[in-house]
Formats: structure tokens, sequence, C-alpha cells
């Protein structure tokens, strides 16, 4: 398998006035292309912190983050991310808030509109091109920004609990709409990383889950998922494969 992100001996101090934190110990761990690989692992263990390292936002103390066998550079436009909080501009609708990521890579307007109102379509929210964020529920916005994340057509989707701020019916649905673009083979993304604590919803989605230990984290586990796609979430094989996880985040 080709190798997509690799994350190689990560550590990560941060001063806090006078004293210094180990966030990271050490983290190593690979994304090839095609894999859906979930990252979990107690709440300050340092998830989000390897989120903003693969986006270029701050350097790890020591390590390295190779996307394609090269040091990630400036140029992140192969790599879109979706927060938790949806990052929406206030001021602007729909489709002006997917247009505005396109800008960049599509000079013609109409080329980006029809992209743009392809990917709101995609993600289920056609017929709200118009509305402001304000109009629009959580689960909305949470569709726009993964309409925005994948409408640049992204070798690598990062994820950062994008759906804990969902009631459970939201979050299910969004769950099975990720996966429907997910899948075909030959779109982009190639591969996503998502941050999670729910090691059901990292079973269901993943080919990998790395487990990471509380502070200063270290990974716990690099566990293949082998489930049959498209997974039933109600099989015993299901449970057990969460039980596992469970078991081993909490030895
Ligand atoms: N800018 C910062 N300055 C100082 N400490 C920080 C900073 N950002 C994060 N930390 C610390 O680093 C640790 C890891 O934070 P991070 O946000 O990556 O955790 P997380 O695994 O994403 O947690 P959660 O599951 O709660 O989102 C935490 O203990 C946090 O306090
Ligand atoms: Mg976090």
């Amino acid at each position: 398998m080709e190798e997509l992100l690799s994350v190689n001996n990560v550590h990560m101090e941060y001063s806090t006035g006078k004293s210094k934190l180990v966030s990271i110990q050490d983290i190593s761990f690979t994304i090839h292309k095609n894999e859906f690989v979930s990252l979990i692992g107690p709440s300050g263990c340092g998830k989000s912190t390897i989120l903003k390292m693969v986006l270029g936002l701050i350097k790890p103390t020591s390590g390295t983050l190779l996307m394609g066998g090269k040091p990630l550079g400036e140029d992140n436009s192969r790599i879109s991310v979706v927060f938790q909080n949806p990052a929406l501009f206030p001021w602007l609708d729909v489709l002006k808030n997917v247009e505005i990521v396109l800008e960049p890579i599509m000079r013609d307007r109409e080329e980006r509109k029809e992209a743009a109102l392809k990917y709101i379509k995609m993600v289920g929210i056609d017929g709200f091109e118009g509305a402001y964020p304000r109009e629009l529920s959580g689960g909305m916005k949470q569709r726009v920004s993964i309409a925005r994340a994948i409408s640049t057509s992204p070798e690598l989707l990062l994820l950062d609990e994008p759906f804990a701020g969902l009631d459970v019916f939201s979050a299910q649905a969004l769950r099975e709409e990720l996966l429907d673009l997910w899948l075909p083979p030959d779109k982009p993304p190639h591969a996503v990383l998502l941050v999670t604590h729910n090691v059901d919803e990292a079973v269901q989605l993943s080919d990998k889950i790395v487990i990471l230990s509380r502070r200063p984290s270290t990974v716990i586990d690099e566990r293949p998922i082998t489930l049959e796609r498209p997974r039933n979430t109600r099989s015993d094989e299901f449970y057990r494969t969460v039980d596992e996880v469970v078991r081993t985040m909490s030895p």
C-alpha cells in the first residue's frame, strides 16, 4: 500500500508559564492511500495537536511528519479539515461559504458555482444554497463544512470529532453519508484521519484505529479493523471488536 502520511516519533512539549507540559511523549503511525484511520484516546492526550501538526499550524518539539515521503510544507492544499464546531463565515450564504474555498483553485466563476452546488447536493443540503449559517441546524452546518472540505478534492481529509455536537440520529445519518462519499476508491479524499472519542464510530468507519494512551501520550495499539463493509453495527462481531478496542484503551 502506498504511504500517504507518516507521523514519526513526534514529541510535543508546551510551556505553560515557567513549567513544561509534555503533551505527547512519542507517537508514530502511518496512513496509506485508501485508508480510513481513526485516532482515539483520552481527553488531553494530544489528538487535536496532531491534526494541527498535519495542517502545519504547529510544529512538534521533535519528530517528523511526512506527506508522500516529503516534509509537510507550506502548501497544504492537498489536506482539508472539518472541526467539531463548524467554522463557517456567518455573513456568507451556504453557496458562498463553499465557493470561497474554491476561489484559489478555480478561476472560472460559473465552474466554481457548479462545483459548489455539486458538493452541496452530495451532502444533502440542496435547497439551502441561499441560507445563512444562523438559519441552519448544527447538523446542517456540519454538512456545509463537509461539503467545503471535500470540494477541494483533498488527498487527505482530517476530521476532528465532527459528529460530537450532533444528536445521535443526525450523527448516524452523517456518518453514513460520509461513508458514501468516502467509499468510491477512485475519488478524493484518498485517505481520512478521524479523531473521535466514540469507539462504535471508529469501528464502524475505520480500516485502522490508532489508540493513544493518556498524557504524556504514546501509541498503545495500531489495530486493523477487518470487518466486511457495509458493516452491520448490530452484529456480534461488531460488538466484540468494540469491546476489544475499549479493553485496549483501559487495560
Ligand atoms: N497552545 C497550548 N498551550 C499549552 N498547552 C496546550 C496548548 N494546546 C494544547 N495544550 C495541551 O496539550 C494537551 C493536548 O491537547 P489537545 O487539544 O491536543 O488534546 P485532545 O486529545 O485533542 O483532547 P480532547 O479529546 O479533549 O479534544 C492538553 O493537555 C492541553 O492542555
Ligand atoms: Mg481535541
